[in-house]
């Protein structure tokens, strides 16, 4: 779809994905409206100050034609929206698609009203089915055609990874309904695929839950390594030149987090359930990185009696250049800290702030801070901690810190 041919393109959800997806279309000179609830999200995007923590976003909305708003009745001025509202998790794994249904029901609202024929593109990961079975039917009153693609954004890299995409992944009801997308999509230099809906649903969840299970097979090679005495990194490095194996996504730590790979590994372990069969990998996949983190504490007790000690957590963040701090393997470490009476002096360069939410009673400094403590505990690999002295330190090491070996007591928890 060229951009004479093309009015306005709405995107619903303002999150990493969402505004990504906004500005990156924006970049190509396409005529943009967003719509979020949130109205402090909504003005900073008018502002030009990107609401969240992207490389490069807010310099690039700055250059983009992109108008936020609340009010869904904008929509009505664009032939197509992408929805980009966040899929929270239940429990038991399955998805909570409540913000999802209510976007499509009030986009349904403004699409019955004018009457024209829109295209619809699911960009938030679901169950795979539910496109079809359950957002189909609620546009089957107005003129909507309806496709998934999937997005597949390292979060603090969402822009690079739009820019750039590795494929673009085009789910369709029936055949052609997805040509404006792949002419829309068509000057990236990178294959795409069109396939049913169902499918490309799949390929999602499974490229999340494919990395979960890499993530959690080197980790548990690294703790076999390290009852050998072997550094589980000069091990990676060693396979990674096999085209087959790859160098990336090979680190071993204490565990993969995030909102995604864990949220899409339980999903996709709902959904294997709920069709009458056990995945006995994934599940395992799981379990291994909930038990991950408590092997750093282990490591701590063979070298400090925790309680009444003052622990030193450097790292709160799921991964580096985030501020995010949903499934991060830090939450499972701490909560152990305080159960055994440890007094914990916290640092991270940018996830304090979300981190107090949901422990607000203990303690935050700076980074010197936290290392001048009885021990110290490294759980994100942040650049700038390889630039701190540990000299004289106790360091149990989650992350593989290289300037951290320089302490004491050096532990890694794979290495
Ligand atoms: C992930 C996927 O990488 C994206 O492709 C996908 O689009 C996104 O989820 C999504 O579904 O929206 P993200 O959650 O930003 O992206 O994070 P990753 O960079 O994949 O890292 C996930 C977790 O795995 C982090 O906690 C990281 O520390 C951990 N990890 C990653 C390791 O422990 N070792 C590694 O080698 C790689």
């Amino acid at each position: 779809m060229s951009r004479a041919e093309c009015k306005g393109i709405g995107v619903i959800g303002l999150g990493y994905v969402g505004l990504t997806t906004a500005v990156g279309l924006g970049l190509k000179g396409h005529r943009m409206v967003g719509i979020d609830t949130d109205t402090e999200k909504v003005e900073s995007v008018n502002r030009g100050v990107s609401p969240i923590i992207e490389q490069g976003l807010s310099e690039a909305l700055r250059k983009v034609q992109l108008r936020a708003t609340c009010d869904y009745e904008e929509l009505a001025g664009c032939d197509l929206t992408f929805i980009c509202v966040g899929t929270r998790s239940y429990l038991d794994g399955a998805m909570n698609m409540d913000y999802l249904l209510e976007s499509v029901r009030r986009l349904t609202g403004v699409l019955r009203q004018n009457g024209n024929e829109h295209l619809v593109v699911i960009r938030c990961t679901v169950a795979p089915g539910t496109t079809e079975e359950v957002i189909v039917p609620l546009l089957s009153e107005v003129s909507a055609r309806v496709c998934l693609v999937p997005e597949f954004f390292r979060e603090g890299m969402a822009l690079y990874d739009f820019e750039n995409p590795s494929r673009i992944v085009i789910g369709e009801m029936n055949g052609g309904d997805g040509d404006d997308l792949a002419a829309l999509f068509g000057d990236f230099d990178c294959p795409i695929v069109r396939t049913d809906l169902k499918t490309a649903e799949v390929i999602k969840c499974a490229s999340n839950a494919f990395l979960a299970s890499r993530v959690s097979l080197i980790n548990e090679l690294g703790n076999i390594c390290k009852l050998m005495g072997v550094d589980v990194y000069d091990v990676a490095r060693g396979m990674g030149y096999d085209p087959r194996i790859g160098h990336k996504f090979l680190n071993a730590g204490i565990g993969f987090g995030g909102s995604c790979l864990p949220k899409d590994l339980r999903g996709l372990i709902a959904t294997a359930r709920a069709a009458g069969y056990e995945p006995r990998i994934f599940q395992e996949v799981s379990d291994l990185n909930e038990e991950q983190p408590l092997r750093l504490i282990r490591l701590l007790e063979r070298h400090v009696s925790i309680e009444g000690k003052t622990i030193g957590v450097l790292g709160l963040a799921f991964k580096p250049g985030t501020d995010d701090v949903r499934g991060t393997r830090a939450v499972e470490v701490v909560e152990a800290l305080l159960e055994k009476r440890a007094h914990v002096i916290a640092h991270d360069p940018q996830a304090m702030p979300e981190f107090s939410r949901l422990f607000p009673r203990i303690e935050y400094g700076s980074a010197q801070e936290a290392l001048n403590s009885d021990a110290v505990l490294i759980l994100t690999e942040w650049p700038e901690f390889e630039e701190l002295d540990y000299t004289g330190r106790i360091v149990i090491d989650g992350r593989n810190i290289r300037k951290a070996r320089e302490a004491r007591v050096y532990e890694g928890i794979c290495w």
